[in-house]
């Protein structure tokens, strides 16, 4: 299981005609393999600058980052990104956008068959694989999204936020799902999300990041995603153990949106 290792990251986007942005100061941490972590914070405290420094898109302006003791250089297979939606490939029907990776990697066709066919059933979607990406639903979008990552087999799969197109009901579902990937994969996810009950309910470590420059503020480690694979999420969402971590964490965020609003009025 490889750990990832963030070692006093910084990131200064340089903007025109104007002082330049610090999107995230000396961020510091080591995640085990195997763990889900939830990034949580307000707009524009880095959480995307992060991601993309992880999956090697960007390179940090200062520091280093690392995978199983490998330096993140660019991106790389060992590492998958799901986004928010859109970044399915409209013109492949749902089979042949799960199996583009293996496919780029000419793969064995009869083996890349039967992984599309177990994928479809892991996210539910199966008899969906000959659908188009434009036939399904925002959710069943996102399924596919996960089904393409994991076809790929990373070791770390990134999320920027993946259910916050969704509605309700459709993403309380969806977060089941991750849960329920992230137990039989074994894999690392980091999880970008704005919702305070689904950073506490699907990370089983959490930061609440603030911005200016953005950085890591808390770093908490949380036991409801271990008991949500086995408890309704309505039932454990409604437990007085798990009100209390989201009114601490919502009135962190307030005071923090309270300072921010301080600033600009300022
Ligand atoms: N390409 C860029 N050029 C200049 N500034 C950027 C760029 N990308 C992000 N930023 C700035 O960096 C900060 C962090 O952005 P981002 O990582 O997108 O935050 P989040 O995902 O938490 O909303 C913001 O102030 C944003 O405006
Ligand atoms: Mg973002």
């Amino acid at each position: 299981m490889k750990n990832l290792s963030v070692d006093a990251v910084g990131m200064e986007y340089q903007v025109p005609r104007g002082a330049s942005v610090e999107a995230l100061k000396d961020v510091s941490f080591d995640l085990e393999g195997g763990r889900l972590l939830t990034l949580l914070g307000p707009s524009g405290c880095g959480k995307t600058t992060l991601l993309n420094i992880l999956a090697g898109f960007l390179a940090p302006t200062s520091g280093s980052v690392s995978l199983g003791g490998a330096p993140i250089t660019g991106p790389g297979q060992d590492r998958g990104m799901v986004f928010q939606q859109g970044a399915l490939f409209e013109w492949l029907n749902v089979e042949k956008n799960i199996a583009f990776g293996p496919s780029m990697n000419r793969a064995d066709k009869a083996a890349t068959k039967a992984k599309v066919e177990d994928l479809l059933n892991t996210v539910g979607l199966a008899g969906f694989g000959d659908k188009q990406i434009y036939e399904l639903s925002g959710g069943m979008q996102q399924r596919v999204a996960l089904a393409r990552c994991l076809a790929n087999d990373p070791d770390v799969i990134l999320m920027d936020e993946p259910l916050g197109a969704l509605d309700a009901l459709t993403r309380e579902k969806m977060q089941a799902l991750v849960l329920k990937l992230w137990q039989e994969t074994g894999k690392t996810i980091v999880l970008v999300t704005h919702s305070v009950e689904e950073a506490l309910y699907l990370g089983d470590r959490l930061f609440v990041m603030a911005p200016r420059p953005g950085r890591i503020e808390r770093d908490y480690e949380l036991p409801f995603a271990k008991i949500g694979l086995d408890v309704d999420a309505r039932e454990l969402k409604a437990s007085p153990e798990f009100i209390e971590k989201r009114e601490e964490i919502l009135s962190l965020i307030w005071d923090m949106e309270e300072q921010i609003m301080g600033h600009e009025g300022n």
